[in-house]
């Protein structure tokens, strides 16, 4: 993603290394003169977000110690943000503590795409700002007049109504549960959506449970075609092979998240942000 933006702008990356002690402890070098300038670190909080988490803080916090004159964060993707409130009592809300560690590196800004919820904006002291990926995304399709948006879930209501709005689009609405302890995904009201072509705009691919059986219910329902656009690809675990198994005719996914070749599947295809992410660099 780095290299990608790098090419839209037209500069290099800068000359840092990353490395890690004997013990596996993270260790980062930045090795340019970068007082006075704005700086943007662009790192994805995917597998191992535990990791990458502290790979960017200690990059940021570098920068910082350097004197770059500002210090970005661009995480396309922005791990930990699944649990953005407290499901059960006593759970913490992990992307209110991943917030406060990010301001703690020394970050000016946060740029991100597609946050998973407005409600993560809060947590944040700093200017978060939260790219919609809808045109994106939404330029894949070939529109004709049988299609319709289905908002997967009542957590994806606003994305998928604004998404709906953009293309001129109608909308329809599934109910879903989820189980939280197994995780285990249920549809309990589905759409008529006979000889219909189903767009399903959601943020997240997971583990692949909602969109596969959401599809089942969409083909019981008589749909023609189901197109999943998802941006963030996480993938985990059998995700692929669950839905590239499913009734989903197509999925398309952005680059938010690198997969790595064994994830790709026949249906799958992945457009790029990187001209998104470079374009909102530029205006900074
Ligand atoms: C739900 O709030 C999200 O928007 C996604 O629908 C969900 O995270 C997808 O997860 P999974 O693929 O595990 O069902």
């Amino acid at each position: 993603m780095a290299q990608k933006i790098a090419q839209n702008l037209g500069v290099s990356l800068a000359n840092v290394e990353i490395t890690r002690f004997s013990d596996g402890e993270c260790r980062v070098w930045v090795k340019e003169d970068v007082r006075g300038l704005n700086t943007f670190v662009i790192q994805s909080l995917s597998k191992v977000a535990d990791e990458n988490l502290v790979e960017l803080s200690l990059l940021g916090w570098a920068l910082k110690n350097l004197g770059a004159k500002t210090v970005t964060a661009i995480i396309p993707w922005l791990g930990y943000s699944k649990q953005d409130k407290e499901f059960r009592k006593g759970e913490a809300i992990s992307i209110q503590l991943v917030a406060k560690f990010i301001e703690a590196a020394g970050f000016d800004k946060v740029i991100t795409c597609e946050l998973h919820s407005q409600r993560i904006l809060d947590f944040f002291k700093i200017p978060l700002v939260d790219l919609s990926t809808k045109k994106v995304l939404g330029e894949e399709l070939s529109f004709n007049k049988n299609m319709v948006v289905v908002c997967p879930d009542e957590g994806g209501r606003n994305r998928s109504e604004d998404f709906a709005r953009e293309f001129n689009l109608p909308i329809l609405y599934i109910k879903k549960k989820r189980d939280l302890k197994s995780g285990k995904v249920k549809v309990l009201k589905g759409p008529k959506v006979f000889g219909k072509e189903v767009v399903i705009f959601d943020d997240i691919i997971n583990t692949g449970g909602t969109i596969a059986q959401e599809a089942k219910a969409l083909k019981k329902s008589g749909a023609k075609r189901i197109i999943v656009l998802a941006v963030h690809p996480v993938f985990s675990g059998k995700a692929a092979s669950i839905l590239d198994n499913s009734p989903v005719d197509e999925a398309i996914v952005s680059d938010t998240i690198l997969l790595p070749k064994e994830k790709f599947f026949p249906k799958l295809k992945i457009v790029s942000v990187a001209p998104l992410l470079a374009g909102c660099i530029k205006k900074e």
